[in-house]
C-alpha cells in the first residue's frame, strides 16, 4: 500500500511512523508513506495556505491553489487503478474496522488530506475528493493524527506487515459486533503481588483455554 500524506506538518509523523511495526513494513517494503507538504505548493509570495472565509464568519479556510498543484502532482505520478483521495474532517463518515478492511483489500494507493483551520475549500472537495473520514465525534486541532489512524489500522492488515507474535487471525472482531471483544491477556509471571493468572491457561490444555476464552470474552 502507499500513501501520500498531504499535511502542513510533515515532522508530526516521524515518531509514530518510523517506530515498531510501521518501521518494519516500510524497511520491508510492505508499505511506502511519502510526505507533501502543502506549504511548499504555495504561490503565494508569503506561502500562505489559509485565508477567510467568502461570507465571512470565524476561522480560516485553506485554499485551492497549494493543495490542487499538489493533488495534481500526486495524481500524474499514481499508476494503480486502485486509488483513493480521502479528506480527513470530524464531518466525515465514522472510519472502522470494516472499512479498514476494506482499503487494505480493495486498495493500494490513498491520498490523505489533512485539513487545518476551518478546513479546506469545498471546490477541492467536489473535484477530487472520493470519500471524507472522520475518526470520532471529536475535534481535533488537524488532520495530522487522523491521518496516522487511518495508516496504522489499514497498515497491519495488510498481509505480512503483523510478524507471527502479532497476528490478528486470533481477535474476534466479528462485523456484526460494532464493539471488538477481547478475552483477558496474562503473562509470566503466574504470580505477580499476590494476584494469580487463571489456572486454566497454565495447564497447556488448548480446548480448555479456547473455551475459558470464549467465556470470557468482555
Ligand atoms: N480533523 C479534526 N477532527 C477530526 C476527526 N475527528 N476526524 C478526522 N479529521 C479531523
Amino acid at each position: 500500500m502507499v500513501f501520500h500524506i498531504l499535511t502542513l506538518f510533515p515532522e508530526m509523523f516521524a515518531s509514530v511512523f518510523n517506530e515498531s511495526i510501521l518501521k518494519r513494513a516500510q524497511s520491508n517494503k510492505l508499505i511506502n508513506i511519502n510526505f507533501y507538504n502543502i506549504r511548499d505548493y504555495s504561490k503565494d509570495k508569503h506561502r500562505r495556505v489559509d485565508d477567510t472565509p467568502y461570507g465571512g464568519g470565524a476561522g480560516m479556510v485553506m485554499t485551492c491553489q497549494p493543495l490542487f498543484d499538489a493533488i495534481e502532482e500526486i495524481k500524474s505520478k499514481v499508476k494503480s487503478r486502485k486509488f483513493r483521495i480521502i479528506y480527513l474532517t470530524p464531518s466525515g463518515e465514522k472510519f472502522s474496522q470494516i472499512k479498514a478492511e476494506e482499503y487494505a483489500e480493495k486498495i493500494d494507493e490513498v491520498v490523505l488530506i489533512c485539513g487545518h483551520y476551518e478546513g479546506i475549500d469545498q471546490r477541492i472537495i467536489d473535484k477530487f475528493v472520493d470519500e471524507e473520514i472522520s475518526i470520532g465525534d471529536y475535534v481535533l486541532t488537524g488532520g495530522e493524527i487522523p491521518a496516522m489512524v487511518f495508516v496504522d489500522t489499514v497498515s497491519r492488515l495488510i498481509s505480512g506487515v503483523l510478524g507471527k507474535n502479532e497476528s490478528h487471525q486470533e481477535e474476534s472482531f466479528s462485523k456484526k459486533l460494532d464493539r471488538k471483544k477481547e478475552y483477558p491477556h496474562y503473562t509470566r509471571p503466574a504470580e505477580f503481588k499476590g494476584i494469580q493468572v487463571p489456572k486454566v491457561l497454565l495447564n497447556g490444555h488448548h480446548a480448555e483455554i479456547q473455551k475459558w476464552r470464549k467465556e470470557n470474552l468482555r
